[in-house]
């Protein structure tokens, strides 16, 4: 890392001036400590520049200076990717937050990397659109990282990740050079894909300052279901019937055992129905027209999976069945501060999974508890871990579970990347050719190594 002087830091203030200039401690620290707590950093300077150019100056007088930064949006990340842990300049992007008219012909929008997800959602909602993503975190975390950490959430089953959404993107690169493609022509093949490349690239080879959004017709008629049952298989069984039966198919999301138990205690309401389950299915149908029959005749035919199921059709009935889906991860965050580990598991080989965490963490660490939830129609497997007492579980039930995860042909992160936390597991997942590729790919576009050189790319093994 360059040498961090008071010139620098002056070079930096005058571009976006002292009042987006954050140095003193309490200022910073919301910018320096991730949403769980788990991971802290410090940084001599948060900056907080008011467009793409006030960007492009920053990073050229980093890159001169061989300053690194971290690209910063709404800090929702969950894998330690998103904060200074070595003393890096913070570049936030939350001043970028401007859409531009919903282009309701080519049914799309531009949006700045800074935009909430919940602003971008009701700029598109007005037009009578929906954005293809959502998450729960959706009032903090923002276009540019969702893109950067290719975000999925509740509707990957039907839309798709956030990469699957992007159809231009404006950057500036690591020299301070500024990228922009933003026509969002659906046929384009003229060259590499920046969105394909800068999606899932965890702020790690340009810093995103807009994107061309694919848009989706609001699909105003709805009904939620929530179907308890007997085991984690029958809940796999169940979600892959669902995904043959559903045309109208919104969601798939499953909460397990404990962390049902957790989330209805949280939300001081008891479980809808089957308390004595395993496992809880909670599905949301959407269309132009009434689907309640067709999610009640696709129900019918899992004849005796269930045990019992609730059914939500008006906006209230359904958000009280959402909710115990909605507080799962504020419910655990009450409890202590979580290792979150996020898996994808293939139909075949979740349940002997979910199955096995529970003793697998028990014979490392007797105290540690498992709370399994997720996204199931993706496969999607959130193991949030608490230590005793809400401690800090131990590093070894981290890599138990992540090699468990690959052992089974998992991947060791679903949705929210890899970031600080997981970049020691890469390996389970990529090839030693894989990942001389990525590297290759960073030294190309971040030659001096100053864009978040701490997450993503483990360090070369000798
Ligand atoms: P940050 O946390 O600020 O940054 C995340 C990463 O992206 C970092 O590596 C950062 O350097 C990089 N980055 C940020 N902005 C840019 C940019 N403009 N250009 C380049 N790099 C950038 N995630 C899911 O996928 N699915 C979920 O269902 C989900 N649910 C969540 C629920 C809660 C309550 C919380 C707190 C988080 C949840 N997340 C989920 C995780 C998180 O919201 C996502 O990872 C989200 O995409 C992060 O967006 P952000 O703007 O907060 O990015
Ligand atoms: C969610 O889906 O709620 C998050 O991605 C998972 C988490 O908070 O662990
Ligand atoms: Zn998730």
């Amino acid at each position: 890392m360059g040498k961090l002087d008071e010139s620098v830091l002056q070079e930096f203030l005058n571009i976006v001036g002292p009042n987006h200039a954050l140095q003193e401690p309490d200022l910073t620290a919301s910018y320096t400590t991730d949403w769980t707590g788990r991971f802290v950093g410090r940084s001599p300077m948060v900056l907080r520049p008011a467009d793409t150019f006030q960007i492009a100056a920053l990073v050229k007088v980093a890159a001169h200076a061989g300053i690194s930064i971290v690209p910063q949006g709404g800090n929702t990340g969950l894998v330690g990717g998103s904060v200074p842990l070595n003393q890096e300049i913070v570049i936030s992007t939350l001043r970028l937050d401007q859409c531009e008219p919903v282009d309701g012909l080519a049914q799309q929008v531009t949006a700045g990397a800074g935009t909430t997800l919940a602003k971008a959602q009701s700029h598109a909602s007005e037009q009578g659109f929906d954005i293809g993503v959502d998450l729960a975190a959706r009032g903090s975390c923002t276009i540019g990282g969702m893109i950067a950490t290719n975000a999925g959430g509740i509707n990957v089953v039907r839309y798709g990740a956030m990469r699957d959404q992007v159809l231009g993107l404006e950057a500036v690169l690591s020299d301070g050079s500024i990228i922009s493609h933003l026509e969002g022509l659906e046929k384009d093949n003229t060259g590499y894909s920046f969105p394909g490349l800068l999606a899932g690239s965890e702020g790690t080879l340009g810093i995103i300052t807009k994107a061309r959004l694919r848009l989706h017709p609001q699909l105003s008629e709805r009904c939620s279901a929530m179907i308890a049952l007997n085991t984690v298989d029958d809940a796999v069984a169940a979600t892959a019937q669902l995904r043959r039966t559903l045309p109208s198919l919104h969601a798939v999301e499953v909460i397990f055992g404990e962390t049902m138990h957790l989330v209805s205690e949280h939300i001081k309401a008891s479980i809808p129905v089957g308390p004595e389950a395993r496992a809880w299915l909670l599905v949301e149908v959407a269309a132009t027209n009434d689907p309640t029959d067709e999610l009640a005749n696709s129900i019918a035919l899992l004849e005796t999976l269930p045990i019992d199921v609730a059914v939500g059709i008006e906006p209230a009935a359904r958000n009280s069945l959402w909710q115990y889906r909605e507080k799962i991860t504020e419910a655990i965050a009450t409890r202590g501060t979580p290792h979150k580990l996020d898996v994808t598991l293939s139909a075949s080989r979740l349940a002997e999974f979910v199955n096995g965490v529970p003793h697998l963490i028990s014979r490392i660490d007797s105290r540690a508890t498992a709370l399994m939830f997720g996204h199931l129609g993706d496969g999607n497997v959130h193991v949030n871990i608490l230590g005793e007492q809400g401690t800090e579980p131990s590093e070894e039930v981290d890599r138990a579970v992540l090699h468990y995860a690959a052992e089974l042909g998992g991947s060791i992160s679903a949705e929210h990347g890899i970031g600080s936390a997981k970049k020691e597991f890469l390996h389970l997942n990529r090839s030693e050719s894989e990942l001389a590729a990525f590297r290759a790919i960073k030294a190309s576009l971040d030659p001096k190594g100053i864009l978040n050189p701490n997450v993503l790319l483990p360090p070369k093994s000798s």
